[in-house]
């Protein structure tokens, strides 16, 4: 069977134990799969393995029972399956003849490579393309006997994308890299190197680094590195430093990656706006140039950043009167919506890796469309196809729910909602003063809703149930549909946002005595409106946690749990009321002695499709 996988890979050889180095590291990859791991070590005279199904921590404490033979050498695996179900067979280090290794990507022509290597007399024990691939590289290596032209030669014959860290048994000194496509970085520490999908693995040891491009080959030892190309020349490449502050991918003092992200918020918010206007809100003409030519824009994205697209489509079509759609990126790519040379088409993601974001802006490119990315990962892919980037200043997100990430996407959009509605003079001068006003304000209401001292409570009315809803209308319905999905990704309760005036249409007969209702009540032309629909739950047994910002004509008999948001300007109030909600989403899980930073089945960064 086709296994297709998103993965994350690790190789060390220094003077420290292999084994610690690369469980570090593969802990620090688990954002990008963590069904099964495994990783392997040259030991005295051969190299062993060790895999386990489930997560890294699986892995740790096998080998703690049963260590792994003293090594300074060894590469590591954490992997997400799509195909193949996640066991010990299919999991990595693969290991036929001469080579190990471990992979990220997929080998498109694996099948006719597995034929032509079956009649060769390989047998293959896994489902996977990656162990194909193993074979691949061995009957290269039988024939050149030399480990780089045997990478080399491997490399013309695997199609599809793949970065593999490899043990030769015969080289028993050097660790081996290749990449097409999927990600490597090889880290400089001091005698010792790494090779990683993403530095974040390496980042407590060494912060230099180099990137391995396509139709690069490395070899990696504890004192040198070498790269080169297909012809086998030495390509010399100057180290970068990361930026990364080491910190960003510690816990600190904080349960959970997830709370800690959520804390920093006030001040990713504060980054991204003074990276998009060092001076003033009145000209981000820098920031977002030639806006004023496009009068139809497709936002699209995946996930939450798609949900962060949908507020952008809500106040540029509601507040500055112009044609935007919202677009889920596994669809947009095969559909034909109309563009022409008035199209903007905007990405948005975090990673600026997930690959139905990449495929939909590679097809809008094919018919000339302009294109932004509003991405966090400086250097991703998205970044570097989209005709203008726009990064988000989140620095590394690790839990795998997103919050600061997406702070900082509704960040970008609102300024780039606010620069449209000042060129379509959609702004009144008052408008723009309270803007101005609150900008700088924003960091204080986030810390605000983040110290609430009674999500305890709120969250009891929830943290017992199946069932949760979530409604609100307009801007409010939108932000609903990031608070449920923050919920049920992280505590598992199912949950479900509606547009408060349809949950009559059908749903409401899921409303049953004691369900939890979540009303989220900031748009004030509207606020009447909804009142009376949280008035239609209340009256069929709904417990309602009310989440509102204007507590005036409200009476005690509607809602159970209220919850005060403060009022900010319509192109600033979504960005802080989410808080509440990724907080609500957070203690539930809690309460549920949930998995918080890594939920079952699902990966940060989504590079499969
Ligand atoms: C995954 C993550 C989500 C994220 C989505 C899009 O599903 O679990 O949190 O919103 O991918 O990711 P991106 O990196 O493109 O923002």
């Amino acid at each position: 069977m086709e296994e297709i996988n998103m993965c994350g890979i690790i190789a060390y050889t220094g003077k420290t134990q292999a084994v610690d180095m690369l469980l570090a590291g593969l802990f620090h990859l688990e954002y990008r799969g963590y069904d099964s791991s495994g990783i392997a070590v040259l030991g005295k005279n051969k190299i062993e393995l060790r895999k386990k199904k489930g997560k890294v921590e699986e892995l740790k404490k096998s080998i703690l029972c049963h260590p792994l033979p003293k090594s300074t050498i060894g590469i590591g695996h954490t992997r997400w399956a799509t195909h193949g179900v996640p066991n010990e067979i299919n999991c990595h280090p693969h290991q036929i003849g001469n080579i190990t290794l471990v992979h990220n990507g997929i080998i498109e022509n694996y099948k006719t490579l597995k034929n032509s290597l079956e009649k060769q007399g390989y047998v293959f024990v896994s489902d996977t393309d990656s162990e194909v691939a193993a074979a691949c590289l061995d009957a290269c290596y039988k024939e050149e006997r030399h480990a780089l032209k045997a990478m080399a030669k491997a490399y013309q014959l695997l199609e599809g994308s793949f970065a593999f860290a490899i043990l030769f048994e015969d080289h028993k000194e050097a660790i081996y890299a290749m990449r097409k496509h999927s990600p490597l970085v090889i880290g400089h520490g001091e005698d010792e190197n790494f090779v990683a999908s993403d530095i974040s693995a390496f980042l407590q040891f060494s912060k230099k680094f180099i990137t391995l491009q396509h139709e690069e080959l490395a070899e990696i030892k504890k004192d040198n590195v070498h790269v080169y190309n297909l012809e086998l020349k030495e390509i010399f490449k100057e180290p970068e430093i990361s930026l990364l502050d080491a910190n960003s991918v510690q816990k600190n003092n904080y349960d959970h990656f997830m709370l800690k992200e959520i804390h920093e918020e006030p001040q990713v918010v504060m980054d991204t706006i003074h990276s998009i206007m060092p001076n003033d809100v009145s000209d981000l003409s820098n920031a977002f140039p030639n806006l004023e030519k496009f009068n139809n824009i497709h936002i699209v994205g995946c996930g939450s950043a798609m949900y962060a697209g949908m507020v952008a489509k809500y106040m540029m079509e509601q507040y500055v009167r112009i044609r935007c759609e919202c677009y889920c990126a596994s669809e947009y790519r095969y559909q034909t919506p109309t563009y022409d040379e008035n199209t903007l088409a905007v990405f948005i993601s975090q990673s600026g890796e997930t690959a139905d974001t990449l495929a939909a802006l590679r097809k809008v490119k094919e018919y000339g469309v302009k294109t932004y990315a509003i991405v966090n990962v400086i250097g991703s892919a998205l970044s570097k196809e989209a005709d203008h980037v726009i990064y988000t200043q989140a620095g590394k997100e690790v839990s795998v729910a997103t919050t600061k990430a997406y702070c900082s996407q509704l960040c970008i959009l609102s300024l780039m909602t606010i620069h449209l509605a000042l060129l379509h003079n959609k702004l009144s001068s008052e408008d723009l003063k309270e803007i101005k006003e609150e900008l700088s304000l924003l960091p204080d209401y986030i810390e605000k809703m983040i110290d609430y001292p009674y999500y305890e409570t709120l969250a009891q009315q929830i943290s017992t149930h199946d069932n949760v809803f979530f409604i609100g209308r307009g801007i409010d319905y939108i932000l609903s549909l990031e608070g449920s999905l923050k919920l049920k990704e992280i505590s598992y309760i199912h949950s479900e946002a509606y547009p408060a005036g349809e949950l009559k249409h059908g749903t409401i007969s899921l409303i049953e005595d004691k369900t939890p209702v979540i009303a989220l009540v900031n748009e004030e032309r509207l606020y009447e409106k909804t009142m009376s629909n949280i008035k239609e739950v209340k009256a069929r047994g709904a417990n309602v946690l009310l989440f509102v910002k204007d507590m005036r004509n409200i009476s005690e008999d509607v809602y159970d749990e209220c919850f005060l948001l403060p009022s900010l300007s319509k192109f600033l109030q979504g960005i802080v009321s989410i808080v509440p909600l990724q907080m609500l989403a957070y203690t539930c899980a809690k309460q549920r002695g949930c998995e918080i930073d890594q939920p079952r089945n699902l990966a940060k960064s989504v590079t499969v499709e």
